[in-house]
């Protein structure tokens, strides 16, 4: 791939060429590689001809692209959303001779029907074989039925899967991958939008991040549910809710009836887990203009979110939430452009190349009195051009404890559906900021990732500086800042 366009991201996976949409069959294998297929139209810039593309990284930002790991039977068929899973038990019965079997479950999207599809890998991943004698393993003779994921629970295989127009979640159990048994739905819960695709359920930490380096086979834990909704998101388009809850091993059970949303932006679809992992991508883009972004212009379309490691909080009255943590990002850490220890109601500023992260730690005298308009902002800004990114977050003003993204002073895509204010809010103030602008992404993380805001954003040249001003805060506090340039991963 070529991936010197201004607008390629550094630091996000993006793929060659032409366009991808969900990450899929997500895992780690055994020499502790980590494995994103996504779907892939690898001969056109818009969605269609739905392959699975494939990369691997030891960390997570240093990606390698691989050969196309699944393709379609025809030109009429796509090889839709699924997820991949270890065998090391032979369950499946295709590895009597090793303990390192990967079987891959996918929608295969007919004119017909979608049905569901295994295929198995000897190599870990890096190629695959169709189970042709016995595909499909699940067809229930509809054409709105996908994205399957599954997971292990004790002694059994359980795959959640979209009945995606009956706004329901199907369970099904099998002790093998072939043999399908229906065990429950979850229908009809928070919002509704037009369709539920790509649904996961996934045992993550409760408590906090440390905890969240652990595996999900043991350990205490909560379960996850999460439905991606598109059409008919709040904000239009598409956006992932999640429940948090109890599962038995037929029946998830969510703690109550609230619809919590996992991103405050637009940009953040159809995430997945890794297999038995607590760590998640996303899709950063939307279907409501993901085929007329500009980025067309330099032979690609669409990058994953940043990775993350979740765990579950509880939030007091909010209740129960998911946090989504910025996995690990030491390894693409490359020079500390700026650190500053005082800068509360001050100004600190960088010059970046690639991709910027900064990381802003905010310490409030008890009971604080903020000016009437207090906050920290976060503006990205070329020298000679008046185009600006502009987020921050709001301590008071017309809405305390909130962050938003404004993407609106930025000249590069226009689209009636393209908004540019997002807003996100909390019961209490930050004690933590981090953001990561990356070319054409910019994603702001609030208390370690219990707020998250994710934007494609499109200037007509690259924005190099990055202003952190501070005002209105009380005597006491206290706010460091640091600001680093990521390392470009493409390079
Ligand atoms: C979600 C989705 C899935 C489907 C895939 C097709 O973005 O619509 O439901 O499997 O994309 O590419």
């Amino acid at each position: 791939g070529d991936y010197t366009g201004a607008l390629r991201p550094r630091a996000h996976f993006s793929p060659p060429k032409g366009f991808m949409n969900d990450p899929n069959g997500m895992f780690v294998d055994n020499n502790g590689t980590w494995h994103l297929y996504y779907q892939y139209n690898p001969t056109d810039i818009v969605a269609g001809n739905q392959h699975w593309g494939h990369a691997t990284s030891p960390d997570l930002y240093h990606w390698t692209n691989q050969p196309i790991a699944l393709a379609p039977p025809n030109s009429t068929a796509g090889v839709f959303s699924g997820s991949a899973v270890l065998d090391p038990n032979n369950t499946s019965g295709f590895f009597p001779n090793t303990t390192d079997g990967v079987v891959a479950i996918y929608t295969l999207n007919t004119p017909e029907r979608q049905v569901q599809e295994l295929a198995y890998s000897y190599d870990n991943g890096y190629t695959f074989t169709t189970y042709d004698e016995g595909n499909p393993v699940l067809d229930v003779g509809s054409n709105q039925f996908r994205d399957p994921k599954v997971i292990w629970y004790e002694d059994h295989w359980v795959m959640v899967i979209a009945y995606a127009s009956e706004y329901t979640i199907g369970i099904f159990t099998s002790p093998d991958l072939k043999d399908w048994t229906h065990a429950s739905n979850v229908s009809h819960v928070g919002l509704l939008g037009i369709q539920y695709e790509c649904p996961n359920l996934a045992k993550v930490p409760i408590g906090n991040s440390d905890s969240s380096n652990v595996t999900t086979s043991d350990g205490e834990g909560e379960y996850v549910l999460t439905i991606s909704l598109n059409p008919g998101a709040p904000l239009g388009g598409s956006i992932t809710q999640y429940f948090p809850g109890s599962f038995n091993g037929t029946h998830f059970t969510p703690r109550d009836n609230a619809a919590r949303l996992s991103n405050f932006g637009k940009d953040d679809y159809a995430g997945q887990f890794f297999y038995d992992h607590p760590v998640s991508i996303g899709w950063a883009s939307n279907w409501q203009y993901t085929n007329s972004v500009p980025t067309g212009n330099e032979g690609w379309r669409s990058a994953m979110t940043l990775p993350r490691k979740n765990y579950i909080q509880d939030n007091g009255i909010a209740g129960y939430q998911l946090v989504q943590e910025i996995y690990d990002l030491s390894p693409i850490l490359k020079n500390r452009l700026q650190i500053n220890d005082d800068a509360a109601n001050g100004t600190t500023s960088a010059h970046f190349t690639n991709a910027v992260y900064f990381d802003i730690n905010v310490t409030l005298p008890d009971s604080p009195t903020f000016e009437t308009v207090a906050g920290i902002n976060f503006t990205f800004a070329a020298d000679g051009t008046d185009e600006y990114l502009k987020s921050a977050y709001a301590f008071a003003g017309s809405v305390p404890y909130s962050v938003w993204i404004d993407r609106g002073h930025l000249d590069g895509f226009e689209h009636p559906y393209f908004t540019d204010k997002f807003l996100g809010s909390q019961v209490r103030a930050a004690k933590r900021i981090q953001g990561v602008f990356d070319r054409s992404l910019f994603e702001v993380y609030v208390d370690g990732g219990a707020v998250v805001g994710t934007s494609v954003v499109f200037p007509s040249t690259p924005l190099t500086k990055l202003d952190i001003g501070s005002s209105g805060l009380p005597e006491g506090a206290q706010v460091s800042v640091a600001i680093w340039e990521l390392e470009d991963t493409w390079a």
